[in-house]
């Protein structure tokens, strides 16, 4: 499905086309039964209609036939659209790995965003072609939401917490992007444009702005200058706080049962109120850091933290780790 349909944005994302597909499906099962039903009635109405006005209409039985008929048909094609959309569902909003991972925030009225390697941007993304992308989203104030409509992509933004959202560019070129969540005044003119480049040029941009630094070593700074280290120290020097190598993406055992997996909710939880969700073995003694930090500060912090547990350091030169090459016109799919 391309954009010679009217109303339907340009396709430029791996699931554009299963995202339309599903589009069309649903407003042809629609539009097919609104045309039948419709036809139906005006035929009704003319064949059966009353003749004189002492007229009595035969008295009709029911048929339990008719009623398994109007049943079945259309349970199986709302579970076909459920499967389907399901289907589709999943896909789009089960992060990859191996993503290049972007670090977006919110602001009445603007966008910012953050490369691992420390390029930033406001309102304008770019981004290489063939490679899995992964936005990981807050905001400094109220509910924003990320609609990129060429990639069919669209997640909010909330307070508090980190949200994501991933596409995959499949051409170059520029793409609008929108915020769709009412958000005040100058909600309208918080939009801007993903730039999606060749892996070469986008090499090229990135090394053209390389002067930055990146938001694990900000973060690294921040955690020397806020004292973290005296209580987290790499392995678990002052130990009155847990190690943090590692922690990343492992299950952490809380003092009160349950494991939980460390993302960067996670992360982030720990650090704005650490009696929430306490490491056994730990007492309560971290003094909460909310209100101390941007958010951009604490994502650094968290880039920091997950920058502990990963091998290798995430680089956006378009090398993906483990994957195929970006070159190549059909990168292996994650799933
Ligand atoms: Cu931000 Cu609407």
């Amino acid at each position: 499905m391309q954009s010679w349909f009217p109303f339907i944005p340009e396709s430029a994302s791996t699931i554009s086309g299963d995202v339309d597909a599903v589009y069309f499906y649903v407003s042809g099962v629609t539009v097919f039964f609104v045309t039948l039903i419709s036809l139906v009635i005006i035929f009704f109405v003319i064949r059966y209609r009353r003749r004189n006005a002492f007229e009595i209409p035969r008295p009709i039985e029911g048929s339990h036939k008719l009623e398994t008929l109007w049943s079945v048909i259309p349970l199986v094609i709302a579970m076909s659209i459920f499967v389907w959309g399901a289907k589709v569902y999943f896909a789009q909003y089960r992060p990859p790995q191996n993503a290049l991972e972007v670090y977006v925030v919110g602001k009445q009225w603007m966008w910012k965003f953050q490369h691992p390697t420390g390029q930033r941007e406001i309102n304008e993304l770019h981004v290489p072609v063939g490679r899995k992308v992964k936005l990981i989203m807050t905001t400094e104030d109220v509910i924003h939401d990320v609609f990129i409509p060429a990639f069919r992509i669209k997640m909010d933004v909330v307070p508090g917490k980190y949200t994501s959202e991933w596409f995959e560019a499949t051409k170059p070129g520029r793409y609008h992007f929108f915020c769709a969540e009412y958000c005040g005044m100058n909600h309208s003119g918080m939009r801007g444009y993903v730039e999606v480049m060749e892996p070469k040029d986008f090499d090229n941009w990135l090394s053209g702005n390389a002067n930055q630094m990146s938001p694990a070593a900000a973060g690294q700074a921040m955690f020397e200058s806020l004292g973290c280290v005296s209580c987290h120290g790499a392995n678990a020097e002052g130990g009155r706080g847990p190690a943090l190598v590692g922690v990343y993406g492992s299950n952490v055992v809380l003092s009160n049962g349950p494991a939980v997996k460390a993302d960067e909710g996670y992360l982030r939880e720990s650090i704005i109120n650490p009696q929430a969700k306490i490491v056994t073995g730990f007492g309560p003694i971290m003094p909460s850091f909310q209100g101390q930090l941007t958010e951009e500060q604490l994502l650094g912090l968290v880039a920091y933290i997950k920058s502990l547990s990963t091998p290798k350091p995430e680089t956006t030169t378009a090398k993906p780790p483990a994957t195929g090459t970006p070159q190549s016109a059909n990168p292996v799919r994650q799933q």
